[in-house]
């Protein structure tokens, strides 16, 4: 905690994957920012903008019309130059020239590991607002753009199963996540997928294949398996479906990787009210003094988790939706 100051300028920009609402939490930082008499300033493409000195200060209209928009009109960046102490240096010295006093940074567990050594190294306030389709920051219930890239998904999921059922097929859909398998999760059990595989939970081979079969033997013509990228069942997807059209020989198999298309889009009004509630709290906790913390939604409030927690916590799947997801596909 810092002590209680006057903020006159504060820098904000997003790092990371890019994810739907993002810019409605960019839109929120700066007006509440303009809201408080503190001046915005945009800075372009992440840490490496920082570094770079790529910055302009902003007011309430120079976010107009960008709530509904996918993307961040910020740029975003996973820089490598920051993880160097010579790079963040660099950046210290461009929050001085320009005479900011604080940083709000959008995105998720790498850009929080930067704005917590940041901190530490140079006693400068960072808050966090944590933005990515994984949903995988301890400290918030959800990510601002994974209820968008998961209702993207069940989108796309439905539309496969209309092929699916017409040819009789089973398809592996592969989600993003990286690590996590919230993404898969939460679509699967959306769109009615016959099995759901995530890097939580090894299913393993044999038990895939006997619950295809179920499948079959209890009248089902077409399956959906949703596979998330970081699942460990198979080598990879392509290799998944191999296998299995080696042991079932009954089913013609075919894949579908998502891919970027999941993060982009509209964000959902979740993300949009979401987005708009962290990035007050954002600006307003770091007036009252805080300065190494990032924003979340916990059950119906927002509250502070100290980026040390945020980045050291593991997200826990839900176990609940496995069991629905299984009772559902008999
Ligand atoms: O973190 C968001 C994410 O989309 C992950 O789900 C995925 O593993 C990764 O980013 C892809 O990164 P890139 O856009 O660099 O290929």
């Amino acid at each position: 905690m810092y002590v209680k100051k006057v903020f006159n300028k504060i820098g904000l920009l997003t790092s990371g994957g890019d994810a739907p609402g993002m810019n409605a939490a960019i839109r929120s930082v700066v007006r509440t920012c303009v809201f408080h008499n503190i001046i915005p300033v945009g800075i372009s493409k992440g840490y490496d903008g920082l570094i770079k000195g790529k910055m302009t200060e902003m007011d309430a209209r120079s976010v107009k019309g960008i709530i509904n928009k996918g993307g961040t009109i910020l740029k975003t960046a996973r820089s490598k130059d920051f993880r160097k102490k010579s790079g963040r240096k660099k950046a210290f010295e461009s929050l001085k020239d320009n005479n900011l006093d604080g940083l709000i940074v959008i995105g998720g567990d790498g850009t929080f590991t930067g704005g917590l050594i940041f901190n530490e190294e140079f006693d400068f306030p960072v808050i966090g607002v944590p933005a990515t389709i994984d949903n995988d920051i301890f400290g918030t219930s959800h990510t601002i753009g994974f209820d968008s890239a998961t209702n993207t998904v069940v989108e796309a999921i439905d539309k496969i199963r209309d092929t699916a059922s017409s040819h009789n097929r089973l398809f592996f859909i592969e989600v993003m996540g990286r690590d996590a398998g919230h993404i898969a999760l939460n679509s699967g059990v959306a769109a009615g997928a016959e099995e759901i595989l995530i890097p939580e939970e090894n299913l393993g081979l044999d038990r895939l294949i006997q619950s295809l079969k179920r499948s079959e033997k209890t009248g089902k013509s077409s399956s959906i398996v949703v596979v998330a990228e970081g699942d460990k069942t198979g080598e990879n997807v392509f290799q998944l479906k191999e296998y299995v059209e080696k042991h079932l020989s009954d089913y013609e198999a075919r894949v579908a990787v998502l891919g970027h298309m999941q993060r982009g889009g509209a964000p959902t009004c979740f993300d949009r009210v979401l987005a708009s509630r962290l990035g007050v709290k954002a600006v307003e906790s770091m007036m009252e003094g805080e300065g190494c913390s990032m924003v979340g939604l916990n059950n119906k409030d927002i509250t502070l988790t100290p980026f040390k927690n945020a980045i050291k916590g593991i997200t826990k799947i839900n176990t609940e939706l496995l069991k629905v997801s299984d009772i559902m596909s008999i």
